[in-house]
């Protein structure tokens, strides 16, 4: 069992608080901002002196000389008002090191106990290939995916796919015009079953923005559009099987591209599967007076006192009875509660649909459904071009998130060979190793910084193999492997972590670090955390290796010691890699 070292430095704090008869609520610590200075540092003589009416350097120094008498310390001492500054003592750093290695969730503890999390991302439209605008969903909802599973939650990924909406009828008004002889629009539909869709992907991508463009200006296209809708949604049976047959081809291509991302689903449920029950929904909310009638449609208002600008109601259904994006969502999110039991349910979802989900989050709870339920809208900012704008292709239109990934492995090719790394690799050795940088490249650009805001797609930087990148973060992982590979190869052991030396110091801290690097990225929604933290372990490992020789060392327990840190360092990084999705090749 691993006991972090903020837990133990506050039992100490705690104890030596009590002993000098001083309230406890201040006797915490935290990692110190000047990592030059402490370790650790405690800030609690300053409110502790003003709870008491006394002088905070005082306390302050009185608490130093307790704490300087304690075996866990290297060094104590008080600066400015009061502030307490730590350094940990090396046999503690040595103690947490082996405990962290031998705890088989690296220190990351159990806060799901169990429980169900959905998460909802990803979230394609039929007949739509995914676009740039659905990367960050996926990347952040897939690290997300990972880090609660590794807390112990139960977890449900599910794409949501828009297969519900006026874009269906488009595409069979305008598959009808093109093909009135096709089976699916004869008067009376015979079921000839599984029949493949009449269209190939390519001629399906191509089809839907004609047939939207068309729509667009040409309100006798867009009539027809509606009616197939109105008739899909009410049950025809021939458009009912044109639908699903298109539905299968574009899920097939979405599908992979979520595998080339390494995305996994647990289900892939669409707008369609909650119809259903849609109609006793409604009911109930109107039976209870949650749902009342507002100009021939059926809403419900969200607004609270108190807020700045008035939430606009929730629009539940208009008059011609068409299924709208919010009540599907409120139905869906009743099911997720009610029937699969998420005490927690995440929405990795393009910032600009936050007011959809507040006005869905305060319908759900006016309803009832979501008393115990954590409910979030994990939002986030635009990819952007490197003129600042909305990644566009070059044409000016909207990338297709395929080629955009294809265009990083190409240039994690270039790079590979340009560095000379892949020199004796066979090809297929040398396209993996290209696909998995690239993707590296990718995925820590989309989960670094705060996800609110956007970032630069600018590929040159992302596949860089130096500063804050994936690919940088995947080498320091292969080079730790690599030195122990050649460790073993030589015999040496692997013995027990015991820093002598600053930089060893350092690197442990951070390792131990660990656990609340996970905390805190998953406590914020924010897998970002968790990237800036395996950032500064690499860096970190970086100057131990450049100071203190591993199989160079001399005596043969520093040698251990060292290679010991070199394993915990692997197995952090490696770890958390894996929590933000981004593979570890074998070699680089
Ligand atoms: N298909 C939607 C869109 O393209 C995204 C779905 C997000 N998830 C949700 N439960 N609304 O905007």
């Amino acid at each position: 069992m691993f006991h972090p070292l903020t837990a133990r430095i506050d039992a100490i704090l705690r104890d030596t608080f009590s002993a000098l008869g001083l309230p406890t609520a201040h006797a915490c610590a935290v990692a110190c901002g000047r990592p030059e200075l402490a370790d650790f540092q405690c800030n609690g003589a300053m409110p502790t002196a003003k709870m008491l009416g006394r002088q905070p350097r005082d306390i302050a120094a009185a608490l130093t000389a307790h704490l300087s008498t304690r075996p866990e310390f290297f060094a104590v001492s008080s600066a400015g008002p009061g502030f307490i500054n730590m350094r940990i003592a090396p046999s503690l750093l040595a103690e947490a090191a082996a405990e962290l290695l031998h705890d088989e969730h690296l220190g990351v503890a159990d806060q799901g106990h169990g429980q169900l999390a959905v998460i909802d991302f990803g979230g394609p439209n039929v007949a739509k290939p995914l676009h740039v605008g659905h990367l960050r969903s996926l990347v952040i909802g897939e690290s997300l995916r990972r880090m609660l599973k590794a807390q112990g939650w139960r977890v449900i990924a599910d794409a949501h796919l828009g297969d519900w909406g006026l874009q269906m009828g488009m595409l069979t008004s305008a598959l009808r015009r093109r093909q009135p002889e096709l089976p699916w629009f004869a008067p009376v539909f015979q079921a000839a079953g599984q029949v493949a869709a009449p269209v190939t992907l390519d001629e399906l991508e191509r089809l839907y923005p004609a047939a939207a463009e068309a729509c667009r200006v040409d309100p006798e296209r867009m009539a027809e559009a509606r009616a197939d809708t109105a008739a899909l949604q009410a049950g025809d049976p021939g458009l009912r099987d044109l639908w699903r047959a298109l539905r299968t081809l574009s899920l097939q291509a979405q599908q992979r591209d979520f595998s080339a991302l390494g995305v996994t689903f647990d289900l892939l449920l669409g707008e369609s599967d909650v119809q259903p029950a849609i109609a006793p929904m409604i009911e109930d909310l109107c039976r209870r007076g949650i749902a009342v009638e507002s100009d021939a449609a059926l809403i419900i208002d969200v607004a609270r006192p108190g807020d700045g600008k008035a939430l606009p109601p929730l629009l539940l259904a208009k008059q011609d009875g068409a299924s709208l994006y919010a009540t599907t969502d409120l139905a869906t999110l009743l099911q997720r509660t009610a029937q699969l039991g998420a005490k927690r349910v995440l929405y990795v979802v393009d910032q600009r649909q936050l007011l959809h989900f507040e006005q869905v989050f305060r319908a759900a709870a006016k309803a009832g459904w979501s008393a115990d339920v954590e409910l979030r809208h994990i939002g986030f900012g635009t990819v952007n071009g490197v003129d600042g704008k909305p990644y566009k292709t070059r044409q000016g239109g909207v990338a297709r998130l395929a080629d955009l990934l294809d265009a990083a492995v190409e240039k994690a090719a270039e790079r590979i060979d340009d560095s000379g790394y892949g020199a004796d690799l066979a090809p297929a050795a040398k396209a993996d190793l290209a696909r998995q940088v690239g993707m590296a490249a990718v995925k820590f650009a989309d989960l670094s910084g705060d996800r609110l805001s956007g970032y630069v797609f600018d590929l040159d930087r992302l596949v860089s193999f130096e500063g804050r990148t994936g690919p940088y973060l995947q080498y320091a992982c292969v080079r730790i492997r690599s030195v122990l590979r050649k460790a073993a190869e030589s015999g040496e052991v692997v013995g027990a972590a015991v820093p002598e030396v600053r930089a060893e110091c350092e690197l442990l801290l951070a390792c131990l670090a660990f656990p609340e690097a996970v905390a805190e990225a998953v406590r914020l929604y924010q897998p970002g955390v968790l990237a800036e933290y395996a950032f500064g372990l690499a860096q970190r490992f970086s100057r131990f290796y450049a100071e203190c020789p591993v199989l160079g060392a001399a005596i043969v327990t520093q040698r251990a010691s060292r290679l010991a840190m070199c394993h915990l360092t692997g197995m952090v990084l490696a770890r958390s890699l894996e929590l933000l999705g981004i593979d570890v090749p074998e070699r680089m």
